[in-house]
Parts: C-alpha cells; structure tokens; sequence
C-alpha cells in the first residue's frame, strides 16, 4: 500500500465520491499536487505512465544522435551534438526521479522499456541516415517536444512540472541547433540542399505522431485533460507545431511534404492555421507495436548499455553500503 495512496495490494481503492471530489476542487484551483499528497489510483498511474515513457523517450532518443558524434563534419558541430545527447542523458534522469516520486522504481522502468513492454516515442524507431537527419532532429523532433513540453510545465504534479521547466529551457537549444545545421545545408551545395529536404521529407509526418493520436482516438487525453496532466489536446499541440515550422520550411527554402497542406483564414478564431493532410495512423501503430525500421535495434542498444553498466552499479551499490556501514559503526 503506497503510504499516500489509496492502492490495495490487490490493485483495489478505496476511494469515495468525496476524496474524488476534493482531489478535482485542488486541480480546479490550480493547485499543485505533490509526492505525499493524497491521490487518485488513476492519476499516480497515468501519471507513472506518461513520466515513465518521456523518461524512456529522452534516453532512447540518445541513440539516433548518439550515432553521429563520431561523424560530425567539423569540431563545432561535434561539440554542439555531443552537448544535445548529454542534455538528453540529463532529462532522462529528471523524469525517472520525478516518477520514482510515484512510488515506482527505476528498476522497473528500466526493466518495462527493454522487456518492451514500456513505450518510448515512436519516432525514435526511424533511421539516421545522414548529416542532414541531425539538423532535422533537432528542428523537428526536438522542435515537437518543446511545444508538448512548454505545456507540461504547467502540469498539475509538481515534480514534473517543475523537471519541466529545465529540459525546457535545453530544449530550446537543442531545436535551435538543429534548425542552423538545416540552415547551413539549405545555403550550401544543391547537393547539401537535396539532403535537408530529403531529411525533412523522411522526419515530417513522424514528427506529427509524436503529438500522438487524433483526439478522438486518444485513450487518455480526456482524463488527462480533466486532471490537468494535460493542458492541450493532442491535435491543438499538433496544429500549433505545424503552424509554427511551416513558416520556419519556407525560410529555408524546403517544401513540406504534405500536399495537403493549405491555410485556412477561418482557423483560430481568424487567425488562421494550417490544414494537414491525412497521417498514416497504421504506420504510426504498427511502429508503437514495435515493427519500425529501428525497433529491435534500440532495444538491443538500450540492454547492451544497460548490461555493460552493470558493474558501475554494483560498484555505487556496493561503495554506498560499505560508507553507509562505517558511518552507523561510528
Ligand atoms: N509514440 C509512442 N506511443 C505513443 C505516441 C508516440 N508518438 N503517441 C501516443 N502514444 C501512445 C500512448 O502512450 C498511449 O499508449 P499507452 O496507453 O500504452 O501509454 C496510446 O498511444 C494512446 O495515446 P494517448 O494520446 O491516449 O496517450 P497520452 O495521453 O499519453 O498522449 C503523449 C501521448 C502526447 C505522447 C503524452 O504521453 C505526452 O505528452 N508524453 C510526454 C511527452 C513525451 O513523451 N514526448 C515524447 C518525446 S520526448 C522527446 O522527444 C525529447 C527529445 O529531447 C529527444
């Protein structure tokens, strides 16, 4: 039984029409929740879900990177990617403290993500093929997390909203980063051009399913909404993502894969928007369902990491045991 909780070792919950009540008064009011409050089964469960998977997506999404620091075209850039992959690294940390507040253990996060059984965001799941994948990572993927994560800030559990607030402001770098490397191959060769506008051709659409189902079709988001875990539909994050990178493509002089794509003035109360044309929702399942390109192959990396670092924690372990005995024998 979590000590705060309301969780019956068999899974049951005692919690009546008036806990509930109260708890959707505190989130009316803005209030933020915190590790020893009282809470909902379901709001610590959704809530060590999503923390779960963001943390799981920041250190799978070290692996796409990952793989060019050895390849980078200059020193520069080198230093720019090696700087990203580690911020990512840090991120991971902050969101699997924040849902080991929850009562859940890295452990078992750890051992849920390579036993497969834990999500990560499918777009980690899609090659890198060149140089020019960087840029567009950091542009677009990166560029879809901070419009998801400037939202999260505002997320109704304290400490992750306020893991938030950090990796935002990482964040912001990590897009601009990739937005100059898109920058500097849209103003070098037409070789270097063709591979920015290859790379956004291969990364747009998986960066839209990044914001997750449509709205109608999202399993949590209406609870998610009520409890202020989540502050904009999948589809408004979505929209707002796409009517802020559009722009962003034809500065650069790169055609967004979509011909779909048109702009209504009606959108937004007049102030206009993007129409996107339709997503491949069987892609994007069958890529969650674990039968992407990339799929075995990050899992396979994540265990090897993890099975090559078993020695480090054993030895932390160890080290803090033996520390932890000399100061109780003193
Ligand atoms: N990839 C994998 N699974 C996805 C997904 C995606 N792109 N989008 C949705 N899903 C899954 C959900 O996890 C859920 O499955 P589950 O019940 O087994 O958990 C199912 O599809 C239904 O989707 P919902 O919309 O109902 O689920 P949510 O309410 O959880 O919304 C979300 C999905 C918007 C991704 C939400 O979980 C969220 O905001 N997560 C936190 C942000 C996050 O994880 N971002 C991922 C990228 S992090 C990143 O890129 C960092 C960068 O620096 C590298």
């Amino acid at each position: 039984m979590y000590s705060q909780g309301l969780i019956g070792a068999d899974g049951s919950t005692n919690e009546t029409e008036e806990f509930l009540a109260a708890f959707q008064a505190r989130i009316d009011a803005e209030e933020k929740i915190e590790p020893n409050d009282p809470m909902p089964a379901g709001y610590r469960r959704t809530l060590v879900r999503q923390i779960g998977q963001h943390a799981h997506s920041e250190i799978v999404g070290m692996l796409p990177e990952g793989n060019w620091n050895t390849r980078a075209p200059s020193l520069k850039r080198k230093a720019a990617l090696l700087a990203k992959v580690q911020d990512e690294g840090g991120h991971g940390l902050y969101l699997y403290s924040a849902a080991e507040t929850l009562g859940v253990s890295r452990e078992q996060m750890t051992e849920e993500l390579i036993s497969g059984k834990a999500k990560y965001s499918s777009i980690f799941n899609y090659p890198t093929l060149n140089w020019a994948d960087m840029g567009a990572v950091g542009w677009l993927v990166d560029g879809a997390a901070i419009m998801n994560q400037i939202a999260l800030c505002r997320c109704s559990y304290g400490p992750y909203a306020r893991a938030m607030i950090r990796v935002c402001a990482e964040e912001s770098f990590h897009q601009r980063q990739g937005y100059e490397i898109m920058l500097t191959m849209c103003n070098g060769t037409k070789a270097q051009k063709d591979m920015a506008q290859d790379a956004l051709n291969r990364l747009w659409w998986p960066a839209l399913m990044m914001f997750g189902p449509h709205d109608g079709d999202s399993a949590h988001s209406e609870q998610s909404m009520k409890w202020k875990i989540k502050r904009f539909s999948n589809d408004a994050l979505r929209n707002k993502f796409i009517n802020a990178t559009v722009p962003q493509a034809e500065f650069l002089g790169l055609t967004i894969p979509d011909p779909d794509l048109n702009w209504d003035d009606t959108l937004n109360n007049g102030a206009g928007g993007y129409v996107h044309g339709p997503i491949d929702w069987d892609e994007f399942w069958r890529v969650v369902n674990g039968d992407g390109v990339m799929n075995r192959e990050r899992l396979a990396a994540r265990k090897r990491a993890h099975d090559d670092g078993a020695w480090v924690r054993e030895a932390a372990l160890a080290h803090a045991e033996k520390r932890a005995a000399r100061m109780a024998a003193e």
